[in-house]
């Protein structure tokens, strides 16, 4: 019997989704004391123009005599989107040799989810709910950048989203904000280390603040009315995690919040990230979101934008020049304080120093673009797209494909995708780097392991042209087995592309049908960077893995997890609707005061013409899809089965104040050795304002052999227990609780909690 720990790090967690204050001051606080005098040294030293350069960041995706010009002056203290370590080396020279202060750059890029090696995108990462392994992940990517002289990167993106419409949902860690707050702090631990001068970190960015994940009607840059309840029970407390984790840099969103755009938010990035988490690293603006507040309508030219970022808390402008451009004058003229400007540039040279890049501002002698591939870089990469699928469906089990030589008819747009397999936001990913499922399955069929027919069936994923359907069936006749490689082109998701209809694009749904005319087993695998909605095709296949958009090691990972090397263990980090109708659908919903009937529910189909008003509804559901999704958050079956003892509580009448303990037994009762997510839930039954039906509070991940059992025990601290109100201050309250613990969010047993 093995025992598990809570780790601390999630403690962390816990307090911010709580809104406690923090106990100890991010690790950029307590960087060493005398950062502090260089940085007040340095700073007696400039000039106003030096200042103002320091706060302004331009994009250098292309050498050029102006921007080594704008260097030479001190007029630019960052750079973004420039990856060559020659023109790095360059400019950094410029910096430190020519310029009036000789103040090195920091150099930004999006980092995301690997740089050369791309690993699983973010919300696949997050389905792996392996917070160590997301750790080693990132800290693979910053080895990567910092080795061509790039020493930040624009990630961790932390937005809770509920809007699969949205198509960052493909760079968040997905629905929930415990989980997002530890996935952020993985990242930015694995990013940073433990020290951000050492050659293989860079700076993280926690992004983007606040807020952005609830675009209404899922449509990006749209606006966020949130409730200041839900705001900080929901979208802040994966920022004071991140905070509290070191984070060394902050990004405003494009969004506006409540009708003021984050950009020029001072309740955020003021009162929020300055005085109440006490954060001291910079904030860079997203895209020239602050020239953005002119569209918005909340400045009426780029002196009041520049004006009004400043004032908020923006340290440093990206791309658009509104604040160093207008802030001398709006100084001299007495609109804004020299102390502020003063305040913004100690915030970037305390990253700067923090960095290291006052004694290395340069990329490692010999450094190219792209810089070499490492072995446990790619292994790594390899491992969390395996352990980021998530199995849906497995009737029959069908997989693990266990035939000493299976014939695989390998079909679909996805199969040899190498560019869309890496996902959004891989931007240094190279598709000549990408092993496909096909490349992965010819190389097993060369050792004789499988016998292939490969046939796309569709060229890509929005194709309609049913040309190729013949060879494909044609293909699902010679095999025992047919894997479906569809879903969506990296295109379909991320920035600024949000889509309406969420099934499987172009004419797949067509192809599956009729492939079915084989008479084969079929295994859907989705590749894609959103929960699609299956309805039509679900019923018509015997599995269903859910890939993600894998990246580069997409092929091997889907070849050990579908051939059974691998036993899945992803869950679900957000819950897949039947329908688009039923976006928002969550697992941590409120109840209503009519909670779903079940005896409510007659399928519209039975509801004979004429029924009357009152002869079905009454409670809170669709009439015609019900109330409950297609598939719950933390859900995914494994190739073995597990066994779950009742929850037992070590004090079930508990003091207000005091804690105590869950314990549950898994055991593995199934015949191959699998990985589970032990997930505890807790619901506050009666509260001074209404709480979530479901909330997260704690996980474990266990490996068990067959017939091995392993006692998990889990914390219920005062942390746990309490909630943020709308002031954020948190709130602890005597009554009753519901303590659950299950392999998903339905899947649960439960116990009750009496605090008194
Ligand atoms: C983009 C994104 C942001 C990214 C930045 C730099 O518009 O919103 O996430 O980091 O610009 O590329």
């Amino acid at each position: 019997m093995s025992e598990n720990s809570f780790a601390q790090d999630r403690i962390k967690c816990l307090r911010a989704l709580a809104a406690l204050p923090e106990t100890e001051g991010s690790p950029l606080q307590t960087s060493v004391a005398d950062i502090e005098t260089k940085v007040a040294t340095l700073l007696s030293e400039m000039d106003i123009g030096a200042k103002l350069g320091q706060i302004y960041q331009i994009s250098a995706s292309h050498q050029n005599e102006k921007v080594e010009e704008q260097v030479r002056q001190g007029r630019v203290g960052s750079i973004l989107n420039q990856i060559d370590p020659n023109w790095i080396r360059e400019l950094q020279r410029i910096a430190v040799e020519e310029s009036p202060d000789r103040i090195p750059l920091i150099v930004g890029r999006d980092v995301i989810h690997g740089f050369r090696t791309i690993a699983p995108i973010p919300l696949a990462l997050s389905a792996t709910w392996n917070p160590e392994l997301v750790k080693a992940v990132s800290a693979g990517a910053a080895a990567e950048t910092r080795a061509v002289g790039v020493n930040w990167t624009f990630a961790p993106m932390i937005d809770v989203t509920r809007d699969p419409r949205w198509g960052r949902v493909a760079e968040s860690p997905g629905e929930d904000p415990f989980l997002t707050a530890v996935m952020g702090q993985a990242m930015i631990q694995g990013f940073q280390g433990d020290d951000l001068a050492a050659p293989d970190r860079v700076a993280a960015c926690a992004k983007h603040f606040a807020g952005y994940g609830a675009s209404e009607g899922g449509r990006d840059y749209n606006t966020a009315w949130i409730p200041e309840q839900q705001l900080w029970e929901t979208h802040l407390p994966s920022f004071q995690v991140a905070v509290e984790a070191g984070v060394a840099t902050f990004m405003s969103g494009f969004n506006d919040l409540n009708g003021v755009p984050a950009t020029g938010n001072a309740f955020l990035l003021d009162e929020v990230l300055r005085h109440r988490w006490g954060f001291n690293g910079f904030v860079v603006s997203d895209w020239k979101s602050v020239e953005e507040m002119i569209a918005h309508g909340i400045a009426a030219d780029r002196a009041e934008a520049g004006l009004l970022a400043a004032r908020a808390g923006v340290d440093m402008e990206m791309v658009s020049s509104c604040a160093p451009d207008h802030l001398e004058r709006l100084i001299e003229e007495g609109e804004f304080p020299l102390e502020r400007l003063d305040c913004m540039v100690a915030n970037i040279l305390r990253v700067k120093f923090a960095l290291g890049l006052f004694e290395q501002p340069y990329p490692p002698e010999g450094a190219v673009y792209p810089p070499a591939m490492d072995e446990r870089v790619s292994e790594l990469a390899r491992q969390a797209a395996a352990e980021s699928f998530v199995l849906l469906k497995n009737e029959g089990s069908v997989l693990p494909l266990c035939a000493a030589r299976p014939k695989i008819a390998l079909i679909g747009p996805l199969a040899d995708a190498p560019a869309d397999q890496l996902g959004t936001w891989s931007l240094d990913g190279r598709p000549e780097d990408s092993v496909t499922p096909l490349a992965a399955f010819r190389e097993r069929e060369k050792k004789g392991a499988v016998e292939l027919h490969y046939a796309p069936g569709l060229a890509y994923s929005r194709d309609t042209n049913e040309a190729g359907f013949a060879e494909a069936l044609a293909a699902a006749n010679e095999a025992d087995v047919v894997v479906f490689v569809g879903g969506e082109e990296a295109f379909l998701s991320g920035e600024a592309h949000s889509r309406a209809y969420l099934n499987l694009p172009g004419a797949q749904e067509a192809l599956i049908q009729k492939l079915k005319e084989s008479g084969k087993p079929l295994v859907l695998v989705v590749m894609a960077g959103r929960p699609l909605v299956l309805e039509a095709v679900l019923p018509q296949v015997d599995a269903l893995l859910y890939a993600w958009h894998p990246g580069t090691f997409a092929g091997p990972a889907l070849a050990d997890v579908l051939c059974g090397n691998v036993v899945p263990s992803g869950k679900l980090p957000i819950t897949f609707p039947k329908a688009e109708g039923q976006i928002p659908i969550f697992h941590g919903r409120r109840n209503t005061g009519r909670p779903f009937n079940p005896q409510h529910w007659v399928p519209l189909d039975q509801v004979p013409p004429g029924s009357s008003q009152t002869s079905v509804g009454g409670s809170s559901y669709c009439l015609d899809v019900g109330d409950t999704p297609r598939f719950v958050f933390g859900e995914g079956l494994s190739y073995t089965r597990f066994e779950w003892s009742a929850p037992a509580l070590s004090r079930s009448t508990l003091p207000l104040g005091e804690s105590t303990e869950v314990s549950v037994v898994v055991k593995n009762i199934g015949q191959c050795t699998g990985s589970e997510v032990v997930q505890l839930y807790l619901r506050d039954i009666a509260a001074s304002v209404t709480r979530p039906i479901s909330e997260l509070k704690g996980f474990e991940k266990i490996s068990l052999a067959p017939g091995e059992s392993c006692t998990m025990r889990f914390e219920l601290s005062p942390e746990m227990l309490s909630f943020p109100d709308a002031t954020g201050s948190a709130r602890l309250e005597p009554g009753e609780f519901t303590v659950s613990v299950g392999s998903n969010s339905r899947d649960v047993q439960s116990v009750r909690l009496m605090l008194e």
